[in-house]
């Protein structure tokens, strides 16, 4: 689905401006889970797309002793996580890159394994950004994602919208598995219903949780964004981030949204 923008600030506009690290629901949690699953394992080199802040990538290096390219769209995140991997002292063994997920810089199969955690959903082209995962990760290696998932059938209409207002767009659970064999890849798994509580919903931040009466932002953090939203997008963008906020936690916990984490294999060469 192609998003038309008119819904902006989005959610996951939001999460970016509120300089949260993380910006993915069930936080480190579901980080350490898909660097499991993955197999990641010291000497292996792994590709993190879409790497935000390099939250994630500096983990990866510091808990399985892999080293790690991480690529982001955006110069800001791509200048804040080498900030960080410099400050992590992982800067030898975890390098950032500016590209599009759509068409990544690289050649086919220079990767142990590929990883994106929530961003396949943002592009337009999400097969696209799958396509390219799989062609870059070696013959045998494991892709592994986590996505925003419906869990109840709704309407073409509703789910468009509320891909407008979140800035990424939700699918339902067979279309992401569809995807992923589409793209190449075999024996795909999937763990949906430890991710898809409110409570994981809310856990996007490193170290700490926040009580869930507050939800995704703490009142420090609610008043941060607010005011950058307002410098960025006008009074009417601090109305509409309300209303995308309201409309996002309503989807939440009626249990329509859910969380889940996908993994599979690309096939090992043979002959
Ligand atoms: C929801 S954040 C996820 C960041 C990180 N993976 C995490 O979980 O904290 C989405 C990230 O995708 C990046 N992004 C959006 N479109 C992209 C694209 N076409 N190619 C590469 N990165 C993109 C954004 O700049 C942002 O850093």
């Amino acid at each position: 689905m192609k998003r038309k923008g008119i819904h902006c600030p989005t959610i996951e506009d939001l999460v970016e401006l509120s300089g949260i690290e993380t910006l993915h629901p069930g936080g480190m949690a579901l980080t350490q889970r898909t660097g499991q699953v993955a197999g990641l394992a010291s000497g292996k080199k792994i590709l993190d797309v879409s790497s935000g802040r390099g939250t994630q990538a500096i983990y990866y290096a510091q808990t399985f002793e892999v080293e790690v390219v991480g690529i982001d769209l955006s110069e800001e995140m791509i200048s804040a996580a080498e900030g960080n991997a410099e400050a992590a002292g992982v800067a030898d063994r975890v390098r950032f890159r500016l590209g599009d997920s759509q068409a990544l810089p690289f050649n086919d199969g220079v990767f142990d394994g590929t990883i994106n955690e929530c961003a396949v959903g943002i592009p337009d082209d999400s097969q696209g950004v799958l396509n390219e995962m799989v062609r870059v990760t070696k013959p045998g290696g494991i892709v592994a994602i986590h996505e925003s998932t419906w869990k109840q059938e709704l309407g073409p209409e509703e789910e468009e919208e509320f891909a407008e207002r979140y800035g990424t767009t939700p699918l339902e659970f067979d279309e992401w598995k569809g995807m992923l064999e589409t793209a190449g890849l075999e024996e795909v798994q999937w763990e949906f219903d430890q991710w898809s509580k409110p409570e994981m919903f809310w856990k996007i931040r490193k170290d700490r949780d926040v009580p869930s009466h507050s939800k995704v932002f703490t009142l420090g953090e609610r008043l941060r964004t607010l005011v950058r939203v307002i410098s960025k997008y006008g009074m009417r963008g601090a109305i509409t981030a309300l209303q995308n906020e309201r409309i996002f936690y309503r989807a939440v916990l009626s249990g329509k949204l859910g969380y889940c984490l996908y993994w599979g294999r690309k096939p090992a060469r043979t002959g």
